[in-house]
């Protein structure tokens, strides 16, 4: 692993205090997210010409490297630098056959013109200004290169069937909290632009869907657990009986044979300009 100084990530994102877990909790709900959309994932990286012959590819924000070890193994042939600001975290990426680099993405250890791909999922979101890991990104990709970022939008998550309107103001109230700390859980909406303001070409928006027809209703506990929103709790952002309302609603959810859950990912593609 090789480690340049890299500031404290400024932003969002704090693996210890996301899950109710606390660390062991994250990694777990990491892989679980890998795990649910992958398959959907790597279509639309096939579909946006990544392949074994697009030359290194670069992830910028790779956590534990729960993507990266199924991008290695669905791809041997691609070699993949993975880039973290948290060596804790990257050192769990250990083994996958990826080379690991400790950096801020917005400070890349790495020669120009050095990637055919840069991946980053679901790292913008947790940025006060993405635009800076976006040029840095540019820097490293050679003409004719791609980017690929996958984010979210909180605003068209997917959907829910039952739908329980009481959660509206839970979720809301989980945006907000990112919010507060820098981030932004509406940055789908932005991507295309941010990728235009960066400098990509042709740049194109290619949403997918994971839904329980195809998987267990189980895997969705990640994105509709109420995991996610106990850190809130000790937070004070969210109440207790905020809090026990949504693993209620939860529990009711995955016991109901006819429910139904579609959930959406953003996937915003564009191309280092010859
Ligand atoms: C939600 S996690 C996603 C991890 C991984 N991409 C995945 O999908 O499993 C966000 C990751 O972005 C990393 N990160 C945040 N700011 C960063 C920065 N400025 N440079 C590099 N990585 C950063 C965090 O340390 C964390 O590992």
């Amino acid at each position: 692993m090789t480690t340049t100084p890299a500031r404290p990530a400024a932003g969002s994102y704090d693996p210890a205090a996301t899950t109710s877990g606390g660390l062991a909790g994250e990694l777990a709900r990491l892989e679980a997210q890998a795990a649910l959309s992958f398959d959907e994932e790597l279509r639309v990286l096939r579909e946006s010409g990544v392949d074994e012959s697009c030359g290194p590819l670069v992830e910028i924000g790779a956590g534990s490297g729960a993507v990266t070890r199924r991008l290695r193994a669905a791809l041997p042939g691609l070699p993949v630098t993975a880039v973290d600001i948290d060596g804790d975290l990257l050192a769990h990426a250990e083994g996958c056959g990826a080379d690991l680099v400790v950096a801020d993405g917005a400070d890349l250890p790495l020669p120009d013109r050095f990637a055919g791909c840069v991946l980053l999922r679901y790292v913008l979101q947790h940025l006060a200004d993405p635009l800076p890991v976006l040029t840095e990104a540019l820097r490293v990709l050679r003409p004719g290169g791609r980017i690929v970022v996958t984010e979210v939008d909180a605003s068209c998550w997917g959907l829910a069937d039952p739908v329980f309107p009481e959660l509206a103001s839970v979720h809301a109230k989980l945006t907000q909290a990112q919010a507060s700390a820098g981030g932004d859980r509406t940055i789908g909406r932005r991507l295309t632009r941010l990728l235009r303001s960066a400098g990509y070409a042709e740049v194109a928006l290619r949403p997918f869907a994971t839904t329980n027809d195809d998987r267990p209703t189980e895997d969705f506990a990640p994105h509709l657990g109420p995991g996610r929103l106990q850190p809130l709790v000790a937070s004070g952002a969210l109440t207790l009986a905020e809090f026990a309302l949504a693993a209620d609603r939860w529990n009711r959810f995955r016991k109901d044979p006819d429910a139904y859950v579609m959930l959406l990912g953003l996937t915003a593609t564009g191309i280092a300009p010859r």
